[in-house]
């Protein structure tokens, strides 16, 4: 399973980058706005540095918009990958998008239909948002395994990124799953390397090798 950052911001970018596990990274709005100023030259140097599709998402609404938008996050770097969100503006947005040859993340995924709408229409990625649904009492993870199955059922390439990623329970499962990615931010990732056993065990290891003072 892939892993992407779900971060604009560039210390977290460079710290995990250099462990070999980073494959892409997802930004929105919301994660650019946090970083403020030049967002265009933001997303270059996240692509220098990831060299791996990196998502950036268009704010406008109406299909002629979102378009015109996505062509000009594509032209700052050839790993964008332009984000359009699950409305219908956005579903004829990603089929143009798509017909032109960029690579569309379609993102606010909250049930299959959209899912398979955003397939059929060319989505490189599609963008299931798991945290915000178990936030309404309702399971994330039960429409990973959906969409999982339904693309597996067809000849679909579209790639199913699991986002809003809270903790390394939603990476398992994701993983159990054969979901395709996970974007995580950079406190959940941090997470996955953490075993209190690991830290005892070299501890315990360093004092015993210390103590019989071999050299
Ligand atoms: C995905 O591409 C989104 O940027 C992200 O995962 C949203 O997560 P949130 O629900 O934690 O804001």
């Amino acid at each position: 399973m892939k892993l992407f950052i779900d971060s604009g911001n560039l210390k977290e970018i460079e710290a995990l980058v250099p462990l070999g596990i980073i494959d892409g990274i997802t930004t929105n709005p919301s994660l650019l706005a946090k970083e403020g100023g030049d967002y265009r030259g933001l997303l270059k140097r996240i692509c220098q540095i990831v060299k791996g599709p990196t998502s950036a998402e268009v704010v406008a609404t109406d299909a002629d918009g979102m378009v015109r938008e996505g062509r000009e996050l594509a032209a700052i770097d050839e790993h964008i990958v332009v984000k359009v969100p699950f409305t219908k503006a956005g579903v004829i947005a990603c089929k143009t998008l798509a017909e032109e040859g960029n690579k569309v993340n379609v993102t606010l995924i909250f049930s299959p239909t959209q899912a398979l709408i955003a397939a059929k229409v060319g989505a490189t990625y599609v963008s299931p948002f798991v945290g915000r649904l178990d936030d309404i009492a309702t399971s994330g993870m039960n429409l990973i395994a959906e969409i999982v199955e339904i693309f597996g059922n067809y000849e679909f390439t579209t790639e199913v990124l699991v986002a809003s990623v809270r903790h390394s329970i939603h990476i398992v499962e994701a993983a159990r799953m054969g979901a395709d990615i996970c974007t995580c931010p950079a406190a959940v990732i941090e997470g996955m390397f953490k075993h209190p056993l690991t830290d005892i065990g070299l501890e315990r290891f360093l004092k015993d090798w210390e103590k019989a003072g071999l050299r």
